[in-house]
């Protein structure tokens, strides 16, 4: 792009291709097709040499075509979906600006914003004497959480490395898969992580999780982290988090809350109180799932300041970077280098809905899946896992199983659905995250589950 005039029709064509497949009330929905189909079909081979902007933007609406459309609400496999207006805006201004939010020398005013988002979230979650770190997902929140307890456990393992073979984790059977890899990541091995059975309604089995954990010290293990989860994947159930929180304080292990689906139930004054974060010693908050923000936005908070500088010990070499305001120099305490500001599309959404607009959008969230329940109890050919705690309904046909309702679903009514194992079935996963559903589209749903169901059945 030689000149503006250029530049600026380029990017009206790019906005005219958005606004087709992602501004407009009536959305296109993806076009299906098997990868190896699509493979071939597609030309998406690198050229020698550039080509024009005419073909280059009919290849880029091409791949849009095939792409989900996460807008939709009939995009629902992922615990995110639907979105808020003025935080995609952020990330277009975000994309656009291109700071590195290591330093306040390379990002100026943009530090101010991430600061004052951790600073709401803090305020939130209850957490007055805390700090905060922005990181690329609630996988990496989880993470940097365990690099917290081993330097609880053992002060000065970040520096002098330790033995991670003696110690013990324990986190739910139900809990994310994040809580394995970090369990990898911090040298402490995957198999020292203890799974601890679920109870029916899907939390931490309490008694479970005392015994083991008592097992383990008499084998001559060092417990030293519980992993609590504040809204499971599949079913959205909270852990008993203040009895875990008990035996946590009582063995001085370090609680972590992984809360980055459920965090942002914090927003809910009916629901706070149920979720018991003040109680944790760490929490991991993912922004782009419940409320609305692109990918990536999560937190991990800290209960009491001072944890990250000990978690991340200053480096000895950067010294190239680090120079001016080292209380506003982020890049310290962060797993990466140059990122951007993910702070800044949440921001603009509180700027725009406020604290007490998340809460409404949050409500409504709740009432989806309280409504969804109820209009699955009235299918009989359907079952209901068990009343939502929160925003996922877990459910089956009688008729035909789950695995073949989703693929269906998927390839012929443009749906994604996912499915899980819950004790002897599989069950269809709805997470009500995205809240441009409404109770007739849930109608809708349901009754074509129902559909299919008896069509592939007879
Ligand atoms: C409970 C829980 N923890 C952690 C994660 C991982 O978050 P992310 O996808 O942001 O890495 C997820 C993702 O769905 C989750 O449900």
């Amino acid at each position: 792009m030689d000149n503006h005039d250029t530049l600026e029709a380029f990017y009206r064509r790019i906005w005219e291709i958005l606004d087709r497949h992602y501004c407009r009330e009536a959305m296109p929905t993806e076009q299906f097709s098997p990868p190896d189909v699509l493979d071939r079909q597609m030309d998406i081979a690198i050229p020698a040499q550039g080509i024009d902007t005419d073909t280059l933007l009919e290849k880029l609406e091409t791949l849009l075509t095939y792409t989900p459309n996460t807008r939709q609400p009939g995009y629902m496999t992922t615990l995110f979906g639907g979105r808020v207006d003025a935080a995609y805006a952020g990330k277009l201004v975000t994309t656009m600006a291109n700071n590195a939010m290591h330093t306040y020398k390379a990002a100026g005013a943009q530090i101010l914003v991430e600061r004052e988002v951790l600073d709401f979230m803090l305020k939130v979650a209850d957490l007055p004497r805390g700090e905060g770190a922005m990181t690329p997902g609630g996988t990496a929140s989880n993470f940097i959480a365990m690099k917290l307890a081993r330097e609880h456990a053992v002060p000065g393992a970040e520096m002098h490395g330790w033995d991670g073979r003696r110690y013990r984790a324990y986190t739910s059977a139900a809990s994310h898969y994040a809580i394995e890899a970090a369990a990898g990541n911090i040298g402490l091995g995957e198999r020292n992580l203890v799974s601890v059975p679920v109870t029916t309604n899907g939390k931490m089995d309490v008694q479970a999780l005392a015994e083991r954990i008592h097992a383990d010290q008499q084998a001559g293990f060092i417990p030293f982290y519980i992993n609590a989860t504040v809204g499971t994947s599949v079913l959205g159930a909270i852990d008993p988090v203040a009895e875990i929180a008990s035996i946590a304080r009582r063995e001085n292990l370090w609680l972590h809350l992984d809360a980055a689906f459920g965090g942002s139930l914090l927003l809910s004054h009916r629901m706070r109180n149920r979720l018991g974060c003040a109680y944790g010693d760490s929490l991991s908050w993912d922004a782009h799932k419940m409320m609305g923000i692109p990918l990536t936005c999560s937190v991990i908070l800290i209960k009491e300041k001072g944890w990250l500088d000990k978690a991340f010990q200053a480096p000895a070499q950067g010294d190239y970077l680090f120079q001016t305001y080292p209380e506003y120099n982020p890049g310290r305490n962060s797993n990466q280098c140059a990122r951007t500001n993910d702070a800044l599309p949440l921001w603009m959404a509180l700027q725009n809905l406020g604290r007490d607009g998340y809460e409404a959008r949050t409500e409504r969230q709740l009432a989806l899946a309280r409504y969804a329940a109820k209009r699955i109890t009235d299918h009989t050919d359907m079952v209901l896992y068990t009343e939502p705690e929160t925003i996922n309904v877990c459910f089956r046909s009688r008729h035909l199983d789950s695995e073949t309702v989703c693929r269906i679903l998927d390839e012929t009514h443009g749906i994604k659905l996912s499915f899980a194992r819950l004790d002897h079935h599989t069950y269809l996963r709805l997470v009500c995250v995205n809240p441009d559903m409404d109770k007739a589209f849930i109608d809708n749903l349901t009754d074509k589950i129902h559909y299919i169901a008896t069509q592939e059945s007879s």
